[in-house]
């Protein structure tokens, strides 16, 4: 069994290769020094050369803000690429694994989304991801795609990292984007992964498709930095800011992310009859792993 992992040094995509690495299959990665992915069709040979039984995918361009600056390159990577992938794992019967967000719906929806929601973007990067699930479904291959949203790790920058950096170092924490947010431990992404990789490589009959991921409870950004906040402190950790100087910064920029787009995970939890844990959990793992050797 060979699994192509590309995209292996983002954040899942390294998590990925570490848990895949302790299968017993052979894994191939490819990322940016292999190959630019803004030029798809040079993938085909390597494919070729490949052969992999099962491709994931957890490439993409990622950075929100940026995307709606450079939307040409948005489009080649997250939604060329995958229509590649798709069509290629479609005539070679390869399972094809694709990440998706939250961010393709417009989050005016009160309660969490479920799969069979309407999707309805509104930014650069919800859109070319919501192509993406698109070129897929119509590809007619083997495919998991699995949603979920604010991706949490110690591997890279992220909104919790990006917190504690500016209560350590900052005056002021200001929050541009006060949304209600669902913050996603990347194990649990990678523990369904490799659920999944496990029944497929045992030939035991799994329901492809879509589906939500996302850890119980939900919260806004300024109670997120609060709660952070009063973990350091019971860490002892010592900040420059207190309570005081968190503010909701209410300023004039267009507002580009969904509001309240987090999302229902009873689909995979009744399927594969697993728990997945409140948010809290991965939020304190981040800390705690933050302040290891501090
Ligand atoms: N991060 C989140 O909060 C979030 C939320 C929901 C869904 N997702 C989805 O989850 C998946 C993984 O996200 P992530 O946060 O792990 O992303 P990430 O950390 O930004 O990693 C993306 C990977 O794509 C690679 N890449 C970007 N442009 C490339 C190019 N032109 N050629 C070759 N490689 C290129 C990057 O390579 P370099 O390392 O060399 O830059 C990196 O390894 C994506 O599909 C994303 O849409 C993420």
């Amino acid at each position: 069994m060979k699994i192509l992992l590309i995209g292996s040094n983002g954040r899942l995509g390294k998590a990925l290769k570490y848990k895949i690495k302790k299968l017993n299959v052979n894994i191939v990665q490819i990322n940016r020094k292999d190959i630019n992915l803004y030029y798809a069709k040079n993938l085909i040979e390597k494919l070729n050369i490949i052969k992999p039984d099962i491709i994931i995918n957890a490439a993409a361009f990622t950075n929100v803000d940026q995307a709606e600056l450079s939307p040409k390159y948005v489009f080649m990577l997250n939604t060329y690429l995958v229509s590649i992938l798709a069509k290629y794992s479609y005539e070679n019967g390869i399972l094809i694994i694709h990440y998706s967000t939250n961010y393709v719906f417009d989050g005016n929806k009160k309660d969490l989304y479920n799969e069979n929601d309407r999707t309805n973007p509104i930014n650069i990067y919800g859109y070319s991801k919501y192509l993406s699930e698109n070129n897929i479904f119509i590809s007619k291959s083997k495919y998991l795609i699995f949603r979920f949203g604010w991706l949490i790790s110690n591997y890279k920058n992220n909104l919790v990292t990006n917190i504690i950096n500016s209560l350590l170092t900052d005056k002021i924490l200001s929050i541009n984007y006060n949304q209600i947010i669902v913050p996603t431990h990347v194990d649990i992404i990678v523990d369904i992964t490799i659920i999944f990789i496990i029944y497929y490589i045992n030939n035991i009959n799994i329901n492809i498709g879509l589906y939500h991921i996302s850890p119980l409870g939900r919260v806004n950004i300024y109670n997120l930095s609060c709660y952070i906040l009063d973990y350091m402190n019971f860490l002892d950790i010592k900040t420059k800011i207190d309570k005081n100087n968190i503010i909701i910064n209410n300023n004039n920029k267009i507002n580009l992310r969904p509001y309240n787009a987090c999302l229902n995970s009873s689909k995979i939890k009744k399927l594969l009859r697993i728990n997945i844990p409140h948010w809290k959990i991965g939020v304190n793992k981040v800390i705690n792993q933050f302040f290891k050797s501090y």
